[in-house]
């Protein structure tokens, strides 16, 4: 723990009225908001030259504490890393091919591998290694989260690296593995007898009981400092800067986190502009999309960004992404919109075959919420969203292993045998024609 509290390293503004924040001392004392207008959306902003980055940038990292200079955390012995951050952006010709064969567009598509974070194999690990960190340096010792899963677990475990006690909000139709994971950190968990919104307004009300700091989710600073990082690793590993971000959306950290990101780094990087956010929901949670279709349908009037559904216990099969009230829809669709992207839907009925696929062609094993994602490209194409020589980025954020029931019903190559008579061998080409079969009809 740190001491000191006067710091030249960095400060946090208030994205509605200015107010500037020291640091994270003062920011947690202030209940994590502006004291002078109240709201929670405050950015970090560094008092830094930023021509080290480019050299950075040029470098090889072993997580994303590669760009220290650029986080809010003031001591390296403070850092709580398991490796996240330093993950590869990977080509995937079998979907450039089918752009190609289908569409006849040529285009790079690459594929952002959050599902091989270090801590625990999600989109998540960076932000809950810099709360750790930061937390050490700060002297936080109680945190709590409300969580459909993928946070709360690297919460859970980056927190108890930190020795810090963090206690867990789930919704009833959490994944069990995922409350097994946190669990077995010894972390505590609540499992709330409703849906996410109501997982989350129990959390504020154990909060504000006991005085313990609660995650604020999509606009926390600490979030958005860790994935802004995203676009310093897309300049050292991509020849081109993303025309097309694919990713499937909940409370929308990615997005806000890019273009803050991007911000930042203009005085280096002057032609950087947002690509253009296609955000992906399913069918069984989609209220984005449809504030979006109906802002659309009106011709996107003045204010468009604040009117949108809230759907009660959404039953999906994707809890992950199960954001019935997405407070942040007002941050992130002016950002779409600015980008020229959209909000996509894809059926849950895909989902199995578009992991089957993904695993058959690429050999990658994708977990529900990445194959939301992927699912998305294949709508985007059908939409005609994508241009001809574009560069498309999907980021996808789990692997299947803590949601084992969705690998399960990967399963399609298994026959029951008695006796050996039974058995032959296989071609795996075979398959080739039923599997892309199965993502593309109707
Ligand atoms: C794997 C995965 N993908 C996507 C998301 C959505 O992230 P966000 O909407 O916060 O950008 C989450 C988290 O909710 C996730 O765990
Ligand atoms: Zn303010």
């Amino acid at each position: 723990m740190l001491r000191i509290k006067i710091q030249h390293k960095y400060r946090l503004t208030c994205t509605q009225c200015g107010y500037l924040t020291p640091n994270f001392w003062t920011w947690f004392e202030q209940d994590q908001q502006c004291p002078k207008c109240g709201s929670k959306h405050s950015e970090v902003w560094y008092n830094r030259r930023y021509q080290r980055l480019p050299r950075l940038i040029g470098r090889t990292p072993n997580s994303f504490w590669h760009y220290f200079p650029f986080l809010p955390l003031l001591r390296r012995r403070h850092i709580i890393s398991k490796g996240e951050g330093a993950i590869p952006v990977e080509r995937w010709i079998f979907l450039e091919e089918f752009a190609k064969k289908k569409y006849g567009l040529d285009l790079n598509v690459h594929v952002y591998r959050n599902d091989l974070n270090g801590g625990t194999g999600t989109f998540k690990d960076i932000a809950a290694s810099l709360a750790a960190s930061l937390f050490n340096e700060i002297g936080i010792n109680q945190y709590c989260i409300a969580s459909t899963g993928n946070s709360a677990t690297a919460y859970a475990k980056y927190l108890s690296l930190a020795k810090v006690n963090c206690s867990v909000f789930m919704p009833e139709d959490a994944i069990k593995t995922s409350e097994a994971t946190i669990s077995s950190y010894g972390q505590q968990v609540f499992r709330v007898m409703g849906d996410y919104a109501k997982a989350k307004e129990i959390a504020v009300g154990y909060a504000r009981l006991h005085n313990i700091p609660i995650s604020t989710g999509n606009i926390d600073p600490i979030r958005i400092e860790a994935k802004k990082t995203m676009v310093f690793e897309w300049l050292r590993q991509m020849d081109k800067f993303p025309d097309v971000y694919i990713q499937a959306v909940s409370g929308g950290t990615g997005p806000i986190a890019i273009d803050k990101g991007i911000r930042e780094i203009k005085q280096v990087y002057p032609g950087l502009k947002n690509p253009r956010f296609l955000l992906v929901q399913t069918d069984g949670c989609d209220p984005m999309v449809q504030a979006w279709e109906d802002a659309e349908a009106a011709g996107f009037p003045e204010g468009f960004e604040k009117k949108y559904p809230i759907i009660n216990n959404p039953q999906t099969e994707v809890p992950t992404l199960a954001t019935g009230n997405p407070a942040t829809y007002p941050i992130v669709a002016k950002l779409v919109k600015k980008s020229g992207g959209s909000f996509l839907r894809m059926h849950e009925k895909k989902l199995v075959p578009v992991g089957k696929l993904t695993a058959y062609e690429q050999k990658v094993i994708p977990g529900p919420a990445s194959a939301v994602s992927i699912a998305g490209f294949f709508v985007a194409l059908r939409k005609n969203l994508i241009k001809n020589g574009e560069t498309v980025l999907l980021n996808i954020g789990e692997g299947p292993n803590r949601a084992p029931y969705f690998l399960e019903q990967m399963i399609y190559t298994s026959h029951n045998v008695y006796n050996v008579d039974e058995c032959a061998p296989h071609s795996i080409d075979d398959y080739r024609a039923q599997l892309w079969n199965e993502v593309m009809r109707d």
